[in-house]
Parts: structure tokens; sequence; C-alpha cells
């Protein structure tokens, strides 16, 4: 591979061995600020994460070609103003699937079981002086998964193996053995706990409203591992400190990094800072296939992670 090609490194994601990983194959460009120097301007291969990579920046980058986010999540990547320019984008899927559904599955028991506030308890000193933490059993509970892409299915596989029963919404139905319910509200009204495992774009913003936490009642515990956008937090919050809803585990939230404070007190929640990824094997498989992206991409050979309106755009 040819080391004059560009690459503009500006993942903003804790992705160990990246740069060098970069350095191997590329002149790599090490850049976060969004205002971009002139040498790297010149840039053939922009990899993104964390930070986006918006129709602003790429019109600075005359000579872009690829854009490569590390994560599996695309919603920050104009990929419109990437297909009208001939740009191609690729992702980081089914290498994070196991890890985010396992987290997944630690918020259902962490706040199903109540185990922080048990946490909580003994480092202060509590431990039998206080009343016993009375918690929720989770077998034979609903689970209701909102988006049955890859992850929602390692998440129902984990659920199911946990004497749980999985129904889903998706935009349309898919073949998999699990009940399908015609809407979020529908899917919620059926659900103990309701996870949002959905990808984010214009159409599933808020998708998670105050009908939907209402129907998922008093009882029902909301967990988010896609993206806050999907969420309506005040609505969440609100119904929170109302009791309208049993619980939240969040990992993911509206304006990160910031969180609302009304969550901070309250015990029925737990809180995660978007770590779904965040293992050091699945972090390492996230670098590998976003540079290997790159690395096809110069080579002429396929892509082995293209995302579909990307493919489609080229007609792969
Ligand atoms: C990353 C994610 O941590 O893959 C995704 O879409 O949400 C996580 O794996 C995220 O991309 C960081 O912004």
């Amino acid at each position: 591979m040819a080391k004059s090609v560009e690459v503009l490194n500006m993942c903003s994601i804790h992705a160990p061995g990246l740069d060098s990983r970069l350095k191997e194959h590329f002149h790599v460009h090490r850049v976060l600020a969004l205002d971009l120097p002139p040498e790297a301007k010149m840039s053939r291969a922009l990899i993104a994460g964390g930070v986006g990579a918006s129709a602003q920046l790429m019109a600075q980058l005359p000579k872009l070609e690829i854009v490569s986010t590390v994560g599996v999540g695309y919603n920050h990547v104009d990929v419109a103003y990437a297909a009208k320019h001939g740009i191609v984008v690729t992702n980081t899927p089914d290498v994070l699937s196991d890890d985010v559904a396992d987290l997944t599955i630690a918020l259902i028991l962490m706040t199903s079981r109540k185990l922080l506030l048990g946490d909580r308890l003994i480092r202060a000193g509590g431990w039998k002086t206080k009343d016993p933490i009375f918690s929720t059993s989770i077998t034979g509970k609903r689970v209701g998964i909102l988006g049955l892409g890859r992850i929602g299915l390692a998440i129902a596989k984990r659920t199911v193996a946990m004497g749980m029963s999985v129904s889903y919404h998706n935009r349309n139905q898919i073949d998999a053995p699990y009940r399908y319910l015609e809407s979020p509200a529908c899917l919620a009204a059926e659900s103990d706990f309701l996870v949002v495992a959905a990808s984010a774009q214009p159409s599933s913003h808020h998708i998670i409203n105050r009908d939907v936490l209402k129907a998922l009642g008093p009882t029902g515990i909301l967990i988010n591992v896609a993206r806050g956008s999907l969420v309506d937090e005040d609505a969440l919050v609100a119904m929170l400190q109302n009791d309208e809803i049993a619980g939240a585990g969040l990992d993911v939230f509206e304006r990160e990094p910031q969180v609302p404070a009304p969550l901070f007190s309250m015990e029925n929640v737990v809180l995660t800072p978007h770590v779904g990824s965040d293992t050091v094997e699945t972090r390492k498989a996230m670098v590998d296939l976003a540079v290997d992206n790159i690395i096809a991409h110069f080579a002429g050979q396929p892509l082995p992670s293209e995302v579909p309106e990307s493919r489609t755009a080229h007609n792969r």
C-alpha cells in the first residue's frame, strides 16, 4: 500500500492502536479540531467516530474518497452528502453486538434487582440497619425490543436464555422467532422491559415519547443502549419523577456528555457513560475493521462493511 495515501484520523472515541495501525499503511494526519490545518485537507480518507463527518467537514476535503467510522451507528455521518460526492461510507457492525447485548443484560439486572442500591447501602455501612431491598425477578418477564437488528437479536438470545419472553417492533416484520408488534406503543404495552436498540434516523427521533412511556406504565423499565435521540428525555425524566414508569437503565443520552441532573438522585435509574462497545476486545476489533475498510478501498477490493445507503448509491 502506498504510504503516500493521506488519511485524516479525527476519531474522538477511545480507540487504542488506531493511529499506529493506520501509520503502518498510510500517511496519517491526527486532528481533533473541526477547523482543519491546510496539510490535512488533501486527505483521501477520513476516520470518524465520536466526532462525525458533516457536509461542512467533508467539503473541506476535495480529494476525499472514503469515510470510515469507528462505530456501528453512523447518524453523525452525512451519508447523503457523501453519496452525492462519490464518497463511500463504512462502519463497524457485528463486532460490537455481543458487548452491547451484554451491557443490556447488565442494565436489566441492575435496574430490576436494585444492585446499585445494595452496593450503596453496604458502602454507607447500612447493611441490616435498613429495610431489606425488595427487588423484582426477571424470570418470566417480557422484554420488548425496539430494533431487532444485529444487536437486538443478540439481546433476544440472551433474554430468552434467562427465561424471559421476547417481542419486538421494527419498521418491517422480519423472519425471527419472536412476536412482532405493530408499533412502539403496542410493544411498550406488552413489555416489562422496553429495550431501545434501533438505529438513529430522522424518523426514529423521539420514537420513545410520552405516549409510549405511558403504555410501558408504572411497573415498566426503559433500557436505552442505542442513541439518546430516540427517547424524549424530558418526558422520560418527568415520568420517572411522577412514578409513571418504574425505572430506567441508560447508556446513551440526548445531549452527551450531559445527563439530566434530576436523574442523579433517582435510585431506580442506572446510568452508564456510553460504554456499550467499550471493551478492550471490541475496541480492537472495531479499529481493525475501520482500518481494513480503508485498506480494501485503496487496494480496489470489496469493502468489508460499507453502509447500505452508500452501497445503494454506488450500485454495489
Ligand atoms: C461507540 C456506538 O462508542 O458503535 C456505536 O454506534 O455507539 C459505540 O460503539 C460510539 O460510536 C461512540 O460515539
